[in-house]
């Protein structure tokens, strides 16, 4: 059994920004050479994977589906259960059916176990709203703009974790992934104003001090939050070197990857990925266990 991280990306090859669902999307602004840096991204982002120890695989790309490049949207993945996602806007439900069979696909190779529908009348978006703090043993639980409140209890019964729910309070930061990054050791990046009270008084309660690292507004903006985490490495979008030092002085080293274009749809790296090994067991993988 491989023990490296495993993780999903999509070929970029029809990814463009063509409709606005979140205030990041221009598609006035879109050209065609942001294809090609989009293309170039991606392969580099892939490249800091491999690099940092982990093995990526890469599904299709899809005519007319451009956001299918965000596979963090597709489910929430842990133990080897899928739970599928159900997206709030109609231009990206099309992707359901896709992930549906991409999973299928990964089930009858044993690369997953089960997969699970979420409730009907329900909205989640996958591995974006729903992030698993390995340090912890629990989700954190975005909701709002995306995904419904109640999705979160379905998160929690799939799984048997608690869900800390974390409302987001504004359209900018629309997934939890795009303010909130638990890294290995315990520390957590995160972005204060994406929450409501609530929420940041729930981050506050679970993770001391001196455990938080606050992004900027600056650093927010250049989507350096949404972040791919393997043991000290810590793989972004360009960041400013603020956030170089900061990571830096906690003891993680940083790799950048240009992802202008996928920022220009208001994703970057984590959101790029959906990684499927994960396991709530400190040790081993479930799947080699059994
Ligand atoms: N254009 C996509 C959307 O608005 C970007 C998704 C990025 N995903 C994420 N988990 N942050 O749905």
């Amino acid at each position: 059994m491989d023990s490296r991280p495993f993780f999903v990306m999509t070929d970029p090859g029809c990814f463009n920004v063509s409709y606005r669902i979140n205030p990041w999307m221009n598609p006035d602004d879109w050209t065609p050479e942001q294809a090609a840096i989009a293309c170039a991204g991606s392969a580099k982002l892939r490249k800091a994977l491999e690099i940092a120890g982990a093995r990526v695989e890469v599904i299709g790309a899809v005519k007319g589906l451009p956001d299918l490049v965000f596979p963090a949207n597709a489910a929430t993945v842990l133990d080897g259960k899928v739970l599928l996602a159900r997206f709030r806007h109609p231009e990206r439900q099309g992707e359901e059916a896709i992930f549906r069979s991409v999973f299928q696909r990964l089930k009858a190779r044993g690369l997953v176990r089960e997969i699970i529908d979420l409730s009907d009348g329900l909205f989640h978006e996958g591995a974006g709203d729903a992030i698993w703090d390995h340090d912890r043993g629990f989700f954190w639980g975005g909701f709002g703009p995306r995904s419904s409140r109640g999705a979160l209890s379905v998160v929690r019964k799939t799984f048997g974790y608690e869900v800390v729910p974390l409302e987001l309070a504004t359209e900018a930061f629309y997934h939890l992934d795009t303010c909130f990054c638990p890294l290995a050791g315990g520390h957590v990046l995160y972005y204060p104003a994406a929450f409501t009270p609530q929420a940041l008084a729930a981050i506050h309660e679970r993770v001391p001090a001196a455990r938080r690292i606050e992004a900027t507004a600056e650093e927010a903006a250049a989507l350096c939050v949404n972040a791919v985490n393997i043991g000290s490495t810590v793989i972004m979008a360009r960041a400013p070197e603020s956030l170089r030092q900061k990571l830096n002085a906690r003891g993680y080293e940083l790799v950048e990857v240009e992802l202008d274009p996928f920022i220009r749809s208001g994703g970057a790296a984590y959101c790029m990925t959906l990684r499927l090994d994960r396991t709530s067991a400190p040790a081993a993988s479930i799947l080699a266990a059994e």
